[in-house]
């Protein structure tokens, strides 16, 4: 219990925080580029534009770029891209096939040669720069057109500068969405839609179906709800042959020559061969350069979209809105991690703690209110995906946003209770598709043993019973259509029988193994409380990795690596090389990192993994080679671009990898690994991720870089690195207050630790429990300094599932 006197204080600290306006240290354009400049290749997949914190609503441009083996438009927008309209619906950091690009408009300057049915005829250049801060974006076109928006919750308004004496059209095509850059089979595809013309003359209204994208979806329908002020002279609606592919349905809709549309004038729509539809605007008289618009989207209704619009966006002042937004961000996100921000601070560092927050809270949208499936309290899409965010961005929301997180979570096992699977990845009302494990199970765990309130436990543990003992049944997705990657686990029939999975028989064996055994062990968490009698079971399941581990592999004078294995128990070595993973791709041995990096990624059984590798010393000397420079035998492609050592911190699987020099006490290397990491790699910069943000998950990682601390996944365990502040407090569990200090910070150098405190008591250890300092609040004290200390000489970090796998195993 905190006496009044404690409390006080931070009271009146945080009132003189929540003041400060932290939107100003974003860069919302950091991951717009990869490392070929202009290019959105290799970089971050970010949403540029206006949108709120978890907002439904992520208003900004879709380009297109011609060049579409280096394009990559994920989050609709690209530096230098042709922009073919404004959306109100967009994806921030993810890969894969795009999704959304939904509800558009395009300001066009002239008709002359436009076919609305065909984008190459009315696309456009930008010229400038664009400008984006917190809830605003504007860019011009090259036909002189400057386009402003912002956006709220549900909706967004957008301003469109005409040049003098041009003409003034909106088109708003219902077909439009962003295309998957080379065409492919989860390409999204228009199912239809309608759209009306209001009496008033200013408004239309309708909806739109879209399917296909990433998630493989079915089509799922958005209605929309869109005002211009001013009354147009002329509004006509329009109609045309669809020729999209619909690779989703094996069936290929009449492709051919572009159509041409016919035009009507009240309300259209797409008919049994979902015909493309729309409408376009047009202002002939009025005298006035500016045209205005704002537009509500809902997944329930046009009434709804409508009333989302007038709530939302009650002014037809931009400012406003974008007002609104960076209120929001400041006290909802922004103002939980506060840092001394006067003129004597580091701004590089304010930007990259700022932005970084600032991205992790695009992702996933908040739909509570917005579910067309079931009546539900919670409803959140755009989990894209949990195999990116388990690692370490669920902790922190954990942390700063458990109201959020609850429902999230909730929300997550709502679609098991509805749809019979909870997701790894979902989209547009749809599970799909998984990368590698179950990893909501991991999510659910860290939870868990964390005390988040406001989760039914019986029905997260029932729900990931499913996920460990339920084969989910095959959709033949078009990336791996050898097993069912909609949900669930698609191997568990290696998995159970085998206890491993198997190299003849599955794809992805050895990345599916390892991510496999850390959700077995996630349900052996929640059952040493609610389920005893599984709990044997699943730290036996939890192991199995073991089986797939061959003791005498050999490579780069280590010893001992995942290898493939057949079903019938013998190890396939021809050819193997563990730095090789084939493309690292859904039909390869492992997934987006090679069975090198795989193999360090036992995170609750650390103390069998560096046996295993042959000791402390050989488990030392293995890290130490994989920051070795030129050491990276696979090309990652995007994955892994510009990256030439074994650790690549660009992609998921080797996040906690560099922090594993905990396990031996040698605490200062982890501090090296990482910062080098993140100094080479994380930049006040367009270039400034080291791959696709991932729903913020690249994000999240630099977040606990800066806070000095990193949390073991299903644990709940942090482990005590250096912080980048000499100052932070921290809102955790809605009201308490974690303060992280920092003495000698004033030179570049100084971040290795001579000592630390944890409330006041000098600590031994490397880390730290959930409870120490993440309920009530507390402090943690760093000594810092330029020589490296073995500080600690306590217990390592703990291997709660330590199991050996023996032969009754
Ligand atoms: C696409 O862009 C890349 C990177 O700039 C370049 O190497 C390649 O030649 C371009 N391809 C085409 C067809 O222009
Ligand atoms: C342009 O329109 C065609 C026909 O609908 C579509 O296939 C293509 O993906 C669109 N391109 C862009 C960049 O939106
Ligand atoms: C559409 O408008 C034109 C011109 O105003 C008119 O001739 C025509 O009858 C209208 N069509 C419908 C279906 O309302
Ligand atoms: C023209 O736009 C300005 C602001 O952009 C607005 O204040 C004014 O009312 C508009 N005029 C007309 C005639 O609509
Ligand atoms: C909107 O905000 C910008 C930047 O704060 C300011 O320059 C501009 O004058 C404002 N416009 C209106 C109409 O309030
Ligand atoms: C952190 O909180 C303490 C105690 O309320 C206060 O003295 C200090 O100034 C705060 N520091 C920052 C960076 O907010
Ligand atoms: C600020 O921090 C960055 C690393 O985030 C570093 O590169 C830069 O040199 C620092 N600037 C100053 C003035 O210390
Ligand atoms: C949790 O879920 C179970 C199973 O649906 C239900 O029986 C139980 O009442 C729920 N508990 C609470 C506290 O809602
Ligand atoms: C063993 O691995 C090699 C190299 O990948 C492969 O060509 C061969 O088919 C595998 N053998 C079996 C039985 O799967
Ligand atoms: C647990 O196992 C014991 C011993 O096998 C058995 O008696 C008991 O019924 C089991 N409990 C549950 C809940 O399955
Ligand atoms: C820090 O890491 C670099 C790069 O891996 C290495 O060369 C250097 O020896 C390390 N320093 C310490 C103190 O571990
Ligand atoms: C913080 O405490 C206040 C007052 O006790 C309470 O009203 C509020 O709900 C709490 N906020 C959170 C996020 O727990």
């Amino acid at each position: 219990m905190a006496p009044l006197s404690s409390i006080f204080p931070f009271l009146l600290a945080y009132t003189a925080a929540a003041q400060t306006d932290y939107s100003q240290y974003v860069n919302p354009f950091i991951g717009s580029e990869g490392p070929f400049e202009g290019l959105a290749f290799g970089g971050g997949d970010i949403f540029v534009g206006g949108a709120v914190p978890f907002g439904v609503a992520k208003v900004g441009i879709d380009t297109y770029e011609k060049n579409v083996s280096f394009s990559t438009i994920n989050g609709g927008y690209t530096p230098k891209g042709l922009v073919t309209a404004v959306s109100m619906m967009h994806e921030s950091g993810t890969g894969g096939s795009a999704k959304y690009g939904i509800i558009g408009q395009m300001p066009l300057a002239t008709l002359d040669g436009v076919n609305v049915l065909d984008n190459r005829t009315y696309w456009q250049k930008r010229v400038g720069d664009d400008v984006a801060e917190v809830g605003y974006f504007s860019t011009k076109l090259e036909s002189g057109v400057g386009i402003e928006l912002s956006g709220a919750r549900h909706s967004g308004i957008m301003q469109y500068s005409f040049p003098a004496f041009s003409e003034k059209h909106v088109l708003v095509d219902l077909s439009h969405y962003l295309p998957a850059e080379g065409g492919g089979g989860d390409s999204q595809f228009f199912a239809g839609g309608e759209i009306k013309l209001m009496a008033d003359g200013k408004t239309y209204t309708g909806q739109g179906s879209y399917g296909g994208g990433f998630s493989e979806s079915a089509p799922m329908t958005t209605y929309f709800c869109g005002e211009f002020e001013e009354a147009p002279d002329q509004a006509r609606t329009f109609r045309g042959r669809n020729t999209d592919p619909m690779g989703l349905y094996r069936y290929h809709n009449a492709q051919g020559p572009v159509p041409h549309p016919t035009y009507g004038n009240v309300s259209e729509s797409s008919g049994p061969l979902n015909d493309r539809v729309g409408a376009l605007f047009t202002w002939s008289n009025s005298g006035n350069a500016t045209i205005r618009s704002r537009v509500g989207i809902s997944m329930i209704s046009a009434e709804k979209a409508c009333q989302y619009r007038n709530d939302e966006i009650s002014s037809w002042n931009l400012n406003d809105t974008v007002n609104a937004a960076v209120k929001e961000w400041n006290s909802d996100v922004f103002s939980k991690i506060r840092v001394p921000t006067d003129d004597s601070q580091n701004r590089t560092n304010l930007v990259l703690l700022y932005s970084s927050l600032y991205f992790m809270h695009l992702m996933p949208s908040d739909r509570t209110g917005e579910n067309p499936l079931w009546e539900s309290t919670d409803s959140w899409d755009d989990f894209y995906t949990y195999w990116d965010t388990f690692r370490c961005t669920v902790s922190l929301y954990h942390l700063i946003q458990p109201r959020y997180y609850a429902s999230m979570l909730r929300a997550t096992i709502d679609i098991w209770k509805y749809e019979g699977f909870m997701p790894d990845g979902r989209s547009g009302q749809y599970n799909g598709i998984v990368q590698g494990g179950s990893n909501a199970d991991n999510a659910l765990a860290d939870a868990y043993v964390k005390g988040l309130e406001g989760v039914n436990w019986t029905e997260a543990y029932q729900a990931m019973l499913t996920d460990a003992e339920v084969t989910p049944y095959n959709t033949y997705s078009f990336v791996d259509p050898t097993n069912g990657i909609k949900e669930g686990r698609g191997a568990l029939y290696d998995w159970i029988p085998l206890g491993y999975i198997s190299s003849d028989r599955s794809t992805r064996p050895l990345s599916r193994s390892v991510e496999y055994a850390l959700n077995d062990f996630s349900l052996y968490q929640l059952a040493k409380d609610l389920a005893p009698n599984d709990t044997s079971k699943y730290l036996r399941r939890s192991a199995q990795w073991q089986n797939t581990w061959d003791h005498n592999l050999k490579h780069k004078g280590f010893k001992g690596f995942l290898t493939p294995k057949l079903a019938n128990g013998k190890f396939n070595t021809t050819d193997y090389n563990p730095a090789l993973c084939g493309g690292c791709e859904w039909m390869d041995i492992s997934y987006e990192a090679t069975p090198f990096e795989y193999s360090f990624t036992i995170p609750h059984d650390m103390q069998t993994l560096i046996q295993f590798m042959g000791g402390e010393d050989e488990f030392e000397r293995r890290l130490d080679y994989i920051f070795q420079p030129g050491t990276s035998e696979q090309d990652l492609g995007a994955n892994g671009a510009a990256i030439t050592t074994i650790m690549n911190i660009g992609n998921e699987p080797d996040f906690a990898t560099p922090y594993e020099y905990h396990y031996v006490n040698k605490q200062y290397k982890s501090v090296n690994q990482t910062r080098a990491l993140a100094n080479e790699f994380f930049k006040n910069a367009n270039y400034g991720v080291p791959g696709n943000s991932d729903a913020g998950a690249l994000n999240s990682w630099l977040i606990w870089q800066m806070l000095g601390l990193y949390p073991v996944v299903t644990q709940p365990v942090y482990l005590i690195n250096s912080p980048w502040f000499s100052d932070i407090n921290m809102t955790v569990n809605g009201n308490s207050t974690l303060r992280i200090m920092a003495n000698n910070l004033d030179n570049a150098n100084s971040y290795y630790v001579q000592s630390v405190k944890v409330n006041g008591q000098d600590w031994d250890r490397n880390w730290l429990e959930h409870s120490d300092v993440m309920v009530n609040g507390g402090t943690i004290e760093f000594e810092l300094g330029d020589e490296t200390k073995r500080w600690e000489d306590g217990d390592v970090p703990p291997s709660p599932g330590h199991h050996v796998l023996s032969r009754s195993d």
